[in-house]
């Protein structure tokens, strides 16, 4: 019977059970039905505003177009994407955050030079702003507020006082002597001539911030940070992959640092206070205080000094000071190494460039001595041929960081909401062919006015290589007189030509063979350097010897190594995750 089925308990358990499932469904639905909304009503927020931004490909809810970016070098993606849709700059959705993309000169100097004042912001930056270095470092420092923009000064200052424009003219005479060294390693040992030019950058680096030179190419400190940095600068290309793939899904920014997806992004605060570049710092300032006056004399101060000396009335975090001595190193080394192998590569591709450069050479600074910075306004040629190797292959070729409107902003009536991720694609700028004809051909005429190849281009420098606006590369003035004085005396200096395989044939080099990080170098090539006449062979060498001689007094050592530095610090502080040289992440047990 109905009523005795119903009594049975059994029964009653099942009908509850019942009932239960239903009460859960109807939970589920109503959170489906609540998500569905949510989603819908964001959803329109991105149709709505992809209405008025600049044109891009169609987003998709929560992922927007990441789901198509490619696999490496996506600047070549939106070059594409900027033709294509023929503008100047595009929106492309990195999750539910839209990008724009600049890919034009023009368009970048309107907005990002001309409206500097409200795009020296950068926007919310998930890997490299909240989990990397954010409002402790200049490079990723957001500019929203007053108080945001005071710090950033401090900074700014700061580093002006190392490598402002003013400053780094002291430092000319080191990067002169530095450069024969440099020529003089290229005679000795041609074929590691990559490893000179890491040493050459590092050691004006370890000059100007710690007073203290890298005479070694096998010196720790050179290989370390720029493994470093190439890491970082493969870690910041917008991808697809982890780490970046959280700047589409910004909560898994929110668990610890030791889940798979962090792998590789640094371990900023589980440094115990401690920080590698400041130990050096103070290390160098150690150092300084112990010599004599007659020690320091024709020898620049290190700006780890004058930092430890200024700083004190700005109130900075061991962070920030490390950050600020840090930033020399990390922008200084790899960026103007990459830019000389660039220049090798060019001279073995193009070598009518080199050949006219050597020309002029010859007729203003003869072969008896090497050009020095008294020649630079008598060499137009080599003037032109050292832009031409910032263009035609610019290190950091998406222009770094990107900026951030602080206010609401249109161009051209496309509308740039306050804290829009906006970045200029230096590939695109410098391969434009209205400004650049033929963009991958190495053509330092292009520099010459009244050049068939010479065109408009705002600004008066011809490049957009250091960025822009108040976000422009604040060692800009160091790196392009340390890569003049270096591309200057070794065009005087050598025949750099393809290498020569066993069968008496040229080995090609490959012009588009570049690495996939955001600051790219090329990929290893051969090449064959040689001096160009014995003469100046003789002339080489007696000026490496006398500049050896020179830099003597710059020489010293450091007890610290950056891969060994914050276990070396952790074995003394706690028992944490560490991650090791080669970004992997393990828990260790280490003893209080
Ligand atoms: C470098 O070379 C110049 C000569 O060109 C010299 O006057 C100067 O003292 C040298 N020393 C250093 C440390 O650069
Ligand atoms: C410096 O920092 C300390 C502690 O963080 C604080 O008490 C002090 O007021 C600060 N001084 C200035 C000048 O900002």
């Amino acid at each position: 019977m109905m009523i005795d089925k119903l009594a049975n308990p059994l029964t009653l358990v099942k009908l509850q059970q019942l009932l239960l499932d239903v009460g859960v469904v109807n939970v589920l639905l109503a959170v489906a039905a609540t998500t569905l909304a949510v989603l819908a009503v964001d959803y329109g927020r991105m149709l709505y505003l992809r209405a008025r931004m600049p044109p891009g490909p169609w987003p998709w809810p929560i992922v927007g177009n990441t789901y198509s970016l490619p696999a490496t070098k996506p600047w070549l993606y939106f070059e594409e994407l900027s033709q294509y849709y023929e503008v100047p700059l595009i929106t492309f959705w990195i999750g539910r955050n839209p990008t724009v993309w600049i890919n034009d000169a023009w368009c970048a100097h309107e907005i990002l030079e001309k409206k500097a004042q409200i795009y020296a912001s950068r926007p919310r930056m998930v890997v490299f702003g909240e989990l990397g270095t954010g409002q402790t470092n200049l490079v990723t420092m957001r500019v929203r507020n007053n108080a945001e923009r005071e710090n950033w000064r401090v900074h700014r200052k700061l580093m002006h006082l190392g490598v402002g424009v003013q400053a780094v003219r002291r430092y000319r005479d080191v990067q002169n002597n530095e450069s024969k060294v440099v020529a003089l390693d290229f005679l000795r040992e041609p074929a590691a001539y990559v490893k000179h030019l890491e040493r050459y950058a590092t050691s004006v680096v370890s000059v100007l911030a710690f007073g203290r030179r890298v005479a070694h190419f096998d010196d720790p400190i050179i290989t370390e940070v720029i493994a470093v940095m190439q890491h970082a600068a493969e870690l910041n290309v917008p991808g697809k992959s982890f780490p970046m793939l959280m700047e589409t899904f910004p909560v898994l920014a929110k668990f610890p640092r030791w889940m798979p997806w962090m792998k590789g992004i640094g371990s900023r605060g589980q440094k115990g206070g401690n920080y590698f570049f400041h130990s050096l710092a103070q290390e160098a300032v150690d150092q300084q205080a112990a010599k004599s006056d007659l020690e320091k004399v024709g020898v620049p101060q290190p700006f780890a000094d004058t930092l430890f000396k200024e700083s004190p009335k700005y109130n900075l975090s061991t962070e920030e000071l490390s950050s600020l001595t840090g930033n020399l190193f990390g922008a200084g080394s790899d960026t103007s190494s990459s830019t000389l192998i660039t220049f090798v590569l060019a001279c073995c591709a193009f070598p009518e460039a080199m050949h006219t450069a050597q020309a002029e050479l010859d007729r203003v600074v003869g072969r008896q001595r090497s050009p020095d910075w008294d020649d630079m306004d008598k060499l137009p040629y080599v003037a032109a041929l050292f832009k031409e190797v910032l263009r035609w292959r610019s290190v950091a070729i998406i222009g770094g960081q990107p900026h951030s409107p602080t206010q609401d902003d249109y161009y051209k009536g496309y509308y740039i909401p306050e804290g829009t991720w906006v970045q200029g694609n230096i590939w695109a700028i410098h391969h434009h062919a209205r400004e650049f004809p033929e963009p991958d051909r190495f053509l330092p005429e292009r520099y010459i006015k009244g050049s068939a190849y010479h065109r408009p281009f705002p600004g008066d420098r011809g490049y957009m290589t250091f960025g822009w606006g108040r976000r422009v590369c604040s060692g800009q003035a160091l790196a392009e007189q340390g890569v003049w004085i270096t591309i200057a005396r070794l065009l005087w200096a050598f025949s750099i030509n393809k290498a020569i395989d066993a069968h008496g044939k040229p080995v090609e080099v490959d012009i588009f063979a570049f690495t996939n990080g955001l600051n790219m170098r090329p990929q290893p090539f051969q090449c064959s350097i040689l001096p160009r006449t014995d003469e100046i062979r003789d002339t080489l060498e007696r000026e490496a010897q006398q500049a050896l001689i020179d830099l003597k007094p710059l020489d010293g050592e450091s007890k610290y190594r950056m891969s060994t530095f914050y276990q070396q610090q952790k074995s003394t502080f706690a028992a944490e995750p560490i991650i090791d040289e080669h970004g992997n992440v393990k828990i260790v047990n280490v003893k209080k």
